[in-house]
């Protein structure tokens, strides 16, 4: 049996977990701050990243084959004013969990965001220049930083965008849109701002694969461009609701703290290719999730 250690139980945490536990394969760990009451048959080590001794210790003593880092600060705005934490969790921890990686020989694969850009270009591969403009984006890319200067070539770097699925820990957009329009309430949008919404499941399916593949380095995951507004009207048209509920929305009407990148898309060929897989579109994507729900 392999040991897949989940680091971080989170919206991805959580779903990594729950793939892997479908696998006969895998002996799985979980490594996290809280409990949530989930997966209480899973042998669970309850650590906070920034501690670099806990942390080292709690790795080193699983040993595992493979190490999955979820774990990180992704309220944007919350970044920007408890800086001091932001680099703690996003940059250190990362660092901390690659050090340990490379001293007991473990396969690490460390999930990154597309807020490492300034979104001026879109379309970003994996050789486009980084330039975030928010801390958060800041942290995320210290933390690949440190992580590339290890020089250990056992690293996966997955950079996603904006994932979505049915989950029982947060609710995303998606969940936020669905819910709302079920309710017929009306919601606002953005229509000014662009990426690349990645698929949760697709994505644990990769994550798996990277391991198996012993594929490393830099890899982007995200699926098909759209606004938010965009996705909300696809939501509106596979699930069935009124489209008019939905209203478009100017970014500069939102109060946010942090400054947000234009067009963060991410160009994904890269991982369709190792991994040799066709990305589904979101409508393939949410009338899976659709069939799921009956
Ligand atoms: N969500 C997005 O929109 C988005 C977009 C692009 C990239 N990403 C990246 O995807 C990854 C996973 O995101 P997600 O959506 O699953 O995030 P999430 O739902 O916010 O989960 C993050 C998890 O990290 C844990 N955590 C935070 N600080 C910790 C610490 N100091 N020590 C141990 N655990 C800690 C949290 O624990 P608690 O429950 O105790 O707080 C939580 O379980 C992150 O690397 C994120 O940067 C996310």
């Amino acid at each position: 049996m392999e040991k897949v250690a989940v680091i971080g139980l989170g919206m991805i945490g959580y779903e990594l977990v729950k793939k892997y536990l479908e696998l006969d394969d895998y002996d799985v760990y979980i490594i996290t701050r809280s409990d949530k009451g989930f997966f209480n048959d899973v042998k669970k080590y309850f650590v906070d990243i920034t501690n670099e001794y806990k942390i080292k210790e709690i790795i080193k003593k699983i040993n595992p084959d493979y190490v999955i880092n979820t774990a990180a600060m992704t309220n944007v705005d919350l970044c920007e004013t408890e800086r001091d934490l932001a680099y703690k969790i996003n940059a250190l921890g990362a660092k901390y969990i690659g050090e340990i990686c490379k001293e007991i020989g473990s396969f690490l694969c460390h999930i990154s965001t597309d807020y490492v850009f300034d979104g001026n270009k879109g379309n970003y591969t994996e050789k486009d220049p980084i330039n975030p403009i928010n801390y958060y984006g800041y942290t995320k890319a210290e933390g690949e930083r440190l992580l590339n200067e290890l020089d250990y070539e056992l690293i996966s770097i997955v950079r996603i965008s904006v994932p979505y699925c049915i989950s029982p820990v947060k609710v995303n957009f998606f969940m936020w849109v669905l819910e709302r329009l079920k309710n017929n309430e009306p919601i606002s949008v953005i229509i000014d701002q662009w990426n690349t919404p990645t698929y949760v499941n697709e994505l644990v399916e990769g994550i798996v694969k990277i391991y198996e593949q012993n594929i490393n380095g830099l890899l982007h995951f995200g699926g098909e461009k759209v606004s938010r507004y965009d996705f909300a009207l696809k939501v509106a048209e596979v699930f069935g609701f009124d489209k008019s509920l939905i209203k478009p929305i100017k970014s500069f009407e939102m109060n946010w703290k942090a400054k947000r990148p234009k067009d963060t898309s991410l160009n994904s060929k890269k991982a369709e290719k190792l991994l040799n897989i066709k990305l589904k579109t979101i409508k393939e994507a949410l009338k899976e999730i659709e069939k799921i729900l009956k």
